[in-house]
């Protein structure tokens, strides 16, 4: 038994997520931890709603909303929807907490004491005819990176690279067009060049990850420049020093924050189960893997500025230093990051985007079949387009007909004939080799999803599904009404084996897998499911975080014998199939407009 880490991507609190945002961090993180859990690891899984920064700014100004309200608005929803996908976080909090903050400012106060952290004049625009700062998100022009002419001063939608104001091509306020002049003015910056040998050994050490993360991450060394860490921005946390502090026009740059909320929310997680050095266990043990889940326009952050921030704070760059209050951390032990899940392939009528929220697709076709199909068929290795066709395809023909059609036969002929879970006989070759299948899956399915090849590893627990239905097809217990030794034989063991296919399925699948455990007579929490609940924080309003209890739950990760003669009641099917016609139309909320 062993920590696991889950550190799964804060998503950006201005607006509701969509399918292709839990493809890359949810789902994964999610198959992940459920899995490890099942397996006997202690497992944190940590995230929260990323809610500073120009994204929610931006959205704020649209709305017109404040950006507090603006992140209030959508970490209810977004929290609402995570849930709704039955995601076992730990915790999921966000980041406008005082916790959040007073982390974050303690990183960044060690990093400066140990001088990774260093004060840096470049050029900032300032409005001509009024004189003031003009915040990043309001000047506007091309992309110097990859031409793009919607670029903001801090970043570019585009290509997600990080910029500065003075780096735009024609450079203009957002607001009336005014062209900004530049002037000198300091801000705090990341000193990679001098945490850049220390990055080096680290990444060496790192053997295990998938070949893009690593190539990619260890071509960054090559060029590693000192980064701005503060921005022309009044929503974001404090420089928590002297002069700086109560400067409303500055403050810590996003991603610095929201990357050191893996380490707030432990903390925060701590002290909420009443144990508060509890989170020590997951971040200074060496013994303890963490595990990062991201889309891999994230990869960045969590393969190089992160362990950064980390090696700096604990005072293990060129400079040396002294660790933070929160003496030395741990650094990744893997970045698992997906490629995009595009929904471009079919133009959608909802937008000029091509949009399928969450929340939408809960409500009409429920978790698992959107967990099922991301899993399968999301883009675990390469950029995948979502089309409606696939997914009536997938969830009809997989899903409903090769397992729950399984489930619901077996059961159904067990329930008719015996009303119970019948005794079996002597055991004929092909019911051993069946049950074999099944016990050997545990290894290989456990195997790739330690290795987080999810596709592979639902593959793998599908394959046994189809030889169980291959099983049934072969021996006909319907027509063994003269020889209910056998039948008895047959129905006992795919009723095993179907519970065996439950519990490789339990990760995927966790809303489905209870049904199955109480389908088949079984009692109790089989997989948990994550709550929500309101708390507050002196002040403030209400607000909702996520979390749960997983450990009593009964799910393991081995085959037990399922109990004879206990009682089984009439299935109902596990999954409704769906109409062909979707495929072409989709739903009325994105319908296909081809
Ligand atoms: N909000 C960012 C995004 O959606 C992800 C932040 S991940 C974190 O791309 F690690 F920085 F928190
Ligand atoms: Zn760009």
């Amino acid at each position: 038994m062993s920590r696991v880490l889950a550190a799964v991507a804060w998503p950006y609190a201005n607006g509701p997520r969509h399918i292709g945002h839990v493809s890359g961090f949810g789902v994964p993180s999610d198959v992940f931890s459920r899995y490890q859990r099942m397996a006997g690891h202690e497992v944190l899984m940590v995230s929260g709603t990323d809610e500073h920064g120009t994204a929610i700014q931006v959205q704020a100004d649209k709305e017109g909303l404040t950006p507090q309200q603006t992140a209030d608005k959508y970490h209810r929803i977004i929290a609402t929807d995570l849930k709704g996908l039955g995601l076992s976080y730990d915790l999921y909090t966000r980041t406008t907490t005082r916790n959040h903050s007073a982390v974050v400012q303690e990183l960044f106060r060690a990093l400066h004491a140990n001088g990774y952290v260093v004060p840096q004049v470049q050029l900032g625009a300032i409005s001509p005819t009024t004189g003031r700062t003009l915040a990043d998100r309001y000047i506007e022009g091309t992309c110097p990176i990859c031409g793009y002419e919607g670029a903001r001063g801090d970043q570019c939608d585009n290509c997600g690279n990080q910029l500065d104001p003075v780096d735009l091509i024609g450079p203009h306020s957002r607001i009336d067009g005014e062209v900004p002049v530049f002037v000198e003015t300091e801000h705090f910056f990341l000193d990679l060049p001098a945490l850049s040998t220390a990055l080096g050994s680290w990444l060496d050490t790192r053997v295990d990850w998938r070949p893009n993360v690593i190539n990619f991450s260890r071509k960054l060394l090559d060029d590693l420049k000192p980064r701005p860490i503060t921005r022309d921005l009044d929503w974001g946390i404090p420089i928590p020093l002297p002069t700086w502090r109560d400067n409303p026009m500055k403050s810590i740059y996003v991603w610095f924050d929201a990357v050191i909320g893996y380490l707030s929310a432990s903390i925060e997680w701590a002290r909420r189960t009443g144990q508060p050095e509890a989170w020590r266990g997951w971040w200074q043990d060496p013994a303890a893997r963490s595990f990062y889940f991201m889309g891999k326009d994230n990869i960045t952050f969590h393969s190089v500025i992160w362990p950064g921030i980390l090696l700096g704070a604990n005072g293990q760059g060129d400079r040396g230093g002294r660790p933070s209050q929160f003496g030395p951390l741990e650094l990744p032990t893997e970045i698992v990051s997906s490629e995009f899940l595009t929904m471009s392939g079919s133009k959608f009528s909802t937008s000029r985007q091509t949009v399928i929220y969450v929340g939408d697709f809960l409500r009409q076709f429920g978790p698992d079949a959107l967990r099922y199909f991301i899993a399968v068929a999301g883009p675990e290795n390469q950029d995948t387009d979502f089309t409606w066709d696939e997914f009536v395809r997938r969830t009809n023909s997989e899903l409903a007909n090769e397992w729950g059609n399984l489930v619901n036969r077996s059961v159904a002929m067990a329930h008719k004939h015996n009303g119970a879970v019948p005794t079996p006989g002597a055991l004929a070759e092909a019911d051993v080799a069946l049950l074999e299948t099944a016990r050997q899956a545990y290894g290989t399915v456990g195997d790739l999803l330690e290795r987080a090849r999810f596709k592979q590893a639902i593959g793998e627990a599908m394959r046994v599904a189809g030889a169980a239905n291959r099983y049934l097809s072969d021996c006909e217990p319907w027509k063994l009404k003269d020889d209910p030794v056998r039948r008895d034989t047959v129905l006992h063991t795919v009723l095993q084996v179907v519970q065996d296919i439950n519990t490789l399925l339990t990760p995927f699948l966790p809303h489905a897998a209870q049904r199955v455990h109480q389908t088949l007579g079984g009692s109790g929490v089989w997989a948990a499911q994550p709550d929500l609940v309101e708390v507050s924080e002196e002040g403030n309003d209400d607000y909702p975080i996520l979390t749960g209890d997983y450990v009593d739950q009964q799910a393991r990760w081995a085959s037990t014998p399922i109990p004879v003669g206990r009682p089984l009641d009439k299935p109902t099917p596990l999954f409704a199939k769906l109409d062909e016609t979707l495929g072409q139309t989709g739903p009325d909320w994105a319908p296909i407009t081809v």
